[in-house]
C-alpha cells in the first residue's frame, strides 16, 4: 500500500474507533491512539514500515518476542489438529501443562498442589478469591497500596486505586490496603539501611489488640482470609521490595492463619529472572496466580496453582468455576511449548545477564540525566526509570508523558535509520517507565534502546 493510502486508512480507522468502539476496554495514553500494522521480535511497525523498538512487550505478555517462530508453529499445529474442545472433555496439552506447573512448584517449594485454568489474569484472580473464600469462609482480604490485580469487580476490590472502583457503587469486600515496602518513596520517611523493616512491624501491630480491628485474640481468628501481593509491583511501577519484608510478612500471616496469594500475572514466567518472581523472596505462597507470558500473548490462558489442601476435588468440586474458554486447546498447546522451551535453555541466566547489561546502560544514562532520572532499578528484565524533578524525588509526570508521546512519533534516528520507541508508564504518580523488553532482545538492541532513551530525555527536557 502506498504511504498516502495507508495514512488515509489510519485516519479512517481512527474515525471509526471514535464512533463505534467502547473506550472502556482500552486506555488512551496517547490521543489519538497509535495504529500498528506489523510486528516481529522486539519491534512493532507502523503503516510506513517504521520500526518501533518495544520496551513493554504487551505489558509483559509477549515476553518471548513477537511472532516467536517456535511458539507460532505450536499454535499452527494445534489449529490443524484440535483447535476447539469444550472444557468438560480432556485434551493432553491441558493435563501436561497443569502437571508441569504443579511438578515445578513441588520441586521448588516442596509443596503438592493443583492447577486450575481460566482465560485472563483478572479471571484467575476471581478464581483465587473463590478458593480463599471457600477454604477460609472469609471474604475480606489484605492487599498492598500500589497493587494491581485486574479490573473485574472482585479484582477491583483488591486493587488499591479508588479510581477503578469509583463509578461502580459500594465495594463491601474492599481490601484493607497496606503500605508496600517502596523504599525509594518510604511513606515513613525512613532509610532501608536503618529502618529494620519498620513498615512490616506496623502491619504486625494490627494483631496486637482486638481494638486494632483485624484480630480476635480470644478465638485466635482474623477477619481476613488472605493477603494478596505482587512480588514486584507491576502497574505500581516495577517496585522491587526488600526480601526481608516478605520473610517477616509470611511469619505474621502464618501466625494469624492468613493465606498468602502471590499474583505472578505480570512478573511470572522469568520476567525477573526466576520462573516465579516470588522465588527471589524466599517464601512459599499458598496460591500463585499466573497469565500473560505463558502463551506469549498468542491465545489467552491464565490460571492458579494452589496447594492441595485448598483445592482438593472434595473442597472445590467440578463446576466450582468453569468457563467456556478456560483451558482452550490453542492456549494450552502454546503454553506447553513455552514450558518445553524453558526447560531446554537456562532462562534464569539469559534473563539475568540481559537484565544486568540493560541496567548498566540505564545507570550510565542516569549519570547523564541526573536532573530527570530519580531512580533506576531492575530485577532481571523488569526494569524501571522513575522520572523526577531536579530535586531527585518529586515525580515529573509531565516529562514522563512528553517522552512517552515523543517515542511514538517514530522520528528518532540511529545509524541512519528512523525509529520509534514503545514505552509503558506506571507508578503511583504515573512517572515511571516500566520496561519489560523481550527476552529475545539482543545486546545491540539494548544499546539502541539506551541511545533512543537518551535522545528522548534530551529532546523532551525543557532546559
Ligand atoms: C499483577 C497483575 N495481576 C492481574 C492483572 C490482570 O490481568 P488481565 O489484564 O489479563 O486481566 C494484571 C494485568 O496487567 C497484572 O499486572
Amino acid at each position: 500500500m502506498a504511504i498516502s493510502d495507508s495514512s488515509a486508512r489510519t485516519a479512517e480507522l481512527l474515525a471509526l474507533e471514535r464512533k463505534y468502539c467502547s473506550f472502556g476496554d482500552t486506555v488512551h495514553y496517547l490521543d489519538p491512539p497509535k495504529v500498528f500494522v506489523n510486528c516481529e521480535g522486539s519491534y512493532l511497525y507502523d503503516e510506513r514500515g517504521t520500526p518501533y523498538l518495544d520496551l513493554q512487550m504487551w505489558y509483559s505478555a509477549a515476553s518471548f518476542g513477537y511472532k516467536n517462530p517456535r511458539l507460532n508453529e505450536a499454535l499452527k499445529r494445534q489449529l490443524d489438529r484440535l483447535p476447539q474442545l469444550a472444557c468438560q472433555y480432556l485434551h493432553a496439552e491441558k493435563v501436561e501443562v497443569a502437571a508441569r506447573l504443579a511438578q515445578y512448584c513441588e520441586k521448588r517449594f516442596g509443596v503438592k498442589g493443583r492447577v486450575h485454568f481460566n482465560v485472563g489474569g483478572s479471571q484467575a484472580i476471581e478464581d483465587s478469591l473463590k478458593i480463599v473464600r471457600n477454604f477460609t469462609g472469609k471474604n475480606l482480604m489484605f492487599a498492598f497500596m500500589g497493587g494491581y490485580h485486574g479490573r473485574t469487580l472482585g479484582a477491583s476490590a483488591i486493587t488499591s486505586s479508588y479510581r477503578y472502583r469509583r463509578r461502580y457503587g459500594h465495594f463491601g469486600d474492599r481490601a484493607h490496603f497496606v503500605f508496600f515496602p517502596y523504599c525509594f518513596r518510604c511513606l515513613y520517611g525512613l532509610r532501608r539501611a536503618t529502618c529494620d523493616i519498620y513498615c512490616e512491624n506496623q502491619f504486625e501491630k494490627l494483631f496486637a489488640s482486638e481494638y486494632h480491628s483485624v484480630w480476635d485474640p480470644k478465638v485466635e481468628a482474623s477477619e481476613f482470609g488472605a493477603f494478596y501481593f505482587e512480588p514486584v509491583q507491576g502497574t505500581g511501577g516495577y517496585v522491587i521490595p526488600p526480601k526481608e519484608y516478605f520473610v517477616r510478612l509470611k511469619e505474621t500471616c502464618e501466625k494469624h492463619k492468613i493465606l498468602l496469594v502471590d499474583d505472578e500475572v505480570q512478573m511470572g514466567i522469568y520476567r525477573t529472572g526466576k520462573f516465579w518472581a516470588v522465588e527471589h523472596l524466599g517464601i512459599t505462597p499458598d496460591i500463585i496466580v499466573f497469565g500473560k507470558a505463558l502463551t506469549n500473548g498468542l491465545n489467552p490462558l491464565s490460571g492458579i496453582w494452589a496447594r492441595e489442601e485448598l483445592i482438593t476435588p472434595e473442597l472445590f468440586p467440578p463446576g466450582s468455576m468453569c468457563s467456556t474458554f478456560s483451558a482452550g486447546p490453542l492456549g494450552t498447546a502454546v503454553a506447553l511449548e513455552t514450558l518445553r522451551m524453558l526447560e531446554e535453555a537456562d532462562y534464569e541466566k539469559l534473563v539475568t545477564e540481559k537484565g544486568a547489561y540493560f541496567l548498566a546502560g540505564l545507570r550510565e544514562l542516569q549519570r547523564r540525566h541526573p536532573e530527570a532520572m530519580g531512580d533506576v532499578e531492575g530485577l532481571g528484565l523488569a526494569l524501571r526509570i522513575e522520572v523526577c524533578k531536579p530535586d531527585g524525588i518529586t515525580p515529573d509526570r509531565e516529562l514522563t508523558d512528553r517522552i512517552f508521546a515523543a517515542g511514538l512519533k517514530g522520528d528518532l534516528e540511529a545509524g541512519g535509520r528512523k525509529y520509534g520507541l514503545v514505552l509503558d508508564v506506571g507508578g503511583y504518580y504515573k512517572n515511571v517507565f516500566t520496561l519489560s523488553p523481550s527476552f529475545t532482545i539482543t545486546r545491540e538492541e539494548i544499546d539502541l534502546a539506551v541511545e533512543l532513551l537518551d535522545q528522548l530525555f534530551r529532546r523532551c527536557q525543557m532546559k
